[in-house]
């Protein structure tokens, strides 16, 4: 390759070379002799300086070099006489592809907010901190293949349209080609789905889950990891309309080697941040978050505390803390309570099994008392649950049970009940919000912040 990225040139390339850096200008200053350009590629999070002699470029190139715009640069590498950096490029050529015109382009020098910064969410992967956000949101997704690869997980592909409501909560995007203003109706008025493009009604899957299971008891291990979404109207720094999860699924895994799996896996993947995006995490440490790097090592280096609901509940019962939503033995955590349980309490990451049966999903395997099953989040600090997971009811007749008493449709989720009646296996898995991973790994406090055009109620721009 002809061009090299600045990354590369930072680090290794040859003093008294010549080269072409091309890049968008984040700064110029300078005086009427010389000019210093700092040119950003998105390579990583420095920019490389350009020294212009005037006397050698164009006036008028010169004046269209504003922050924003776009430039080739033809020159010579040399050593820097300055600190700050290695290396420098000394302009003999440059041409500026697309100019950024001062008066309107929204990303001038001073720093921005993140809240304006999601108003022109096109346009800031461009900032030093979407740059950072978003190598490292790649170098996780990256990570994660590498995990399952590395432990024999098969990346195993799930529906997006679906006829199945995985998680019973209803939430979900409805898919039509139906007329929404005129659509077909049976004799008695309803709407007539057989006319509908797939002959019934489906929606955007809201986990691979239930497909994944048929991966696990065939292929053994597998793991997805795809666009996922829910419809729910939650308001909050962790929801998003449309996330990624990520959802290992392995046969003759019970609720302990789930839990196993979800702490070598996090660790792993947090360690790999650690090793492989120092600098941008660097940066975050000291733009947003002066925790964070200690935090990271904190995670890495410390064991999960692995506790039952009902000890969590007894824990929060007995803390005196006036929690916005009371709770009781039965009543769902919100993030409150998992945020107490993680930062206050046990000051670490808690894997909380053996939930109520009436909180969590039909498919999560029953316990003998008769109210719990073998259910398993992961609570973060800072964010609460990060992993909701389970064994999975391996056994047709309770699992057949649990169905017809939840109202299900029996019709619909015939395919997954058959799995239960040939060679069915003990199995279990879990999905990882990736999201709220990002949050986590980079500090930021909003999943807006971490996805690249987030999704959320009244919110589909770009
Ligand atoms: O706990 P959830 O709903 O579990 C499932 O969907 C299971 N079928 C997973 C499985 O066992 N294979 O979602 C799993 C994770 C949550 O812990 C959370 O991290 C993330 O997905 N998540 C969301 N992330 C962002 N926005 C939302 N609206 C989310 N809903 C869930
Ligand atoms: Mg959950």
């Amino acid at each position: 390759m002809k061009t090299q990225r600045i990354v590369e040139i930072l680090k290794s390339g040859v003093v008294d070379s010549d080269l072409t850096v091309q890049g968008w200008v984040r700064t110029k200053r300078g005086n009427k002799n010389v000019a210093f350009i700092a040119l950003n590629d998105g390579s990583c999070a420095a920019n490389i300086q350009i020294v212009v002699d005037l006397a050698k470029i164009p006036e008028e190139t010169l004046k269209s070099v504003t922050t924003g715009a776009c430039l080739r640069v033809d020159g010579r590498l040399v050593a820097s006489p300055a600190s700050g950096q290695r290396v420098e490029v000394q302009a003999a050529a440059i041409e500026v592809y697309g100019t950024a015109d001062p008066e309107t382009y929204p990303l001038q020098k001073k720093g921005h907010s993140l809240e304006f910064l999601r108003d022109i969410a096109y346009l800031r992967p461009r900032t030093n901190t979407f740059g950072a956000v978003l190598r490292i949101r790649h170098a996780m997704a990256y990570a994660i293949h590498e995990y399952f690869n590395k432990n024999g997980f098969y990346y195993f592909h799930t529906p997006i349209i679906t006829a199945s409501d995985c998680e019973g909560a209803g939430a979900m995007f409805q898919v039509t080609t139906l007329d929404m203003n005129r659509p077909p109706r049976t004799e008695d008025g309803a709407i007539d789905y057989t006319e509908d493009f797939f002959g019934k009604p489906c929606n955007l899957t809201v986990s691979g889950q239930l497909e994944g299971e048929l991966g696990a008891l065939a292929l053994g291990r597998i793991y997805t990891f795809g666009p996922t979404f829910r419809a729910e109207n939650s308001n909050t720094p962790r929801h998003a309309s449309e996330f990624w999860m990520i959802e290992p699924e392995a046969a003759f895994f019970d609720l302990e080697d789930n839990m196993e799996l979800a702490e070598d896996f996090l660790k792993y993947l947090i360690r790999y941040a650690l090793d492989n995006c120092m600098e941008d995490l660097e940066f975050m440490n000291k733009m947003w978050d002066p925790g964070l790097l200690e935090r990271l090592r904190f995670v890495v280096e410390n064991d999960f505390k692995r506790l039952d609901y009902t000890e969590g509940i007894e824990i929060l019962k007995a803390s005196g803390r006036k929690f916005e939503f009371p709770c009781d033995w039965g009543c769902d955590l919100q993030s409150e309570h998992e945020r107490y349980l993680v930062e206050e309490h046990f000051k670490r990451p808690v894997i909380l099994i053996n939930y109520p049966k009436d909180i969590k999903a039909f498919y999560m395997k029953q316990n003998d008392d008769g109210r719990t099953v073998r259910g398993m989040d992961v609570l973060f600090p800072g964010i609460g649950e990060i992993i909701g997971g389970s064994e999975r009811e391996a056994d047709y007749g309770k699992l057949h049970a649990r169905v017809r008493e939840l109202g299900m449709n029996e019709r619909e989720l015939w395919w997954y009940l058959d799995t239960r009646r040939w060679g069915s296996a003990p199995h279990s898995g879990f999905g990882l919000g990736f999201d709220r991973l990002l949050i986590f790994v980079t500090g930021l406090t909003n999943i807006r912040d971490v996805q690249p055009f987030p999704r959320t109620p009244q919110h589909a721009d770009f």
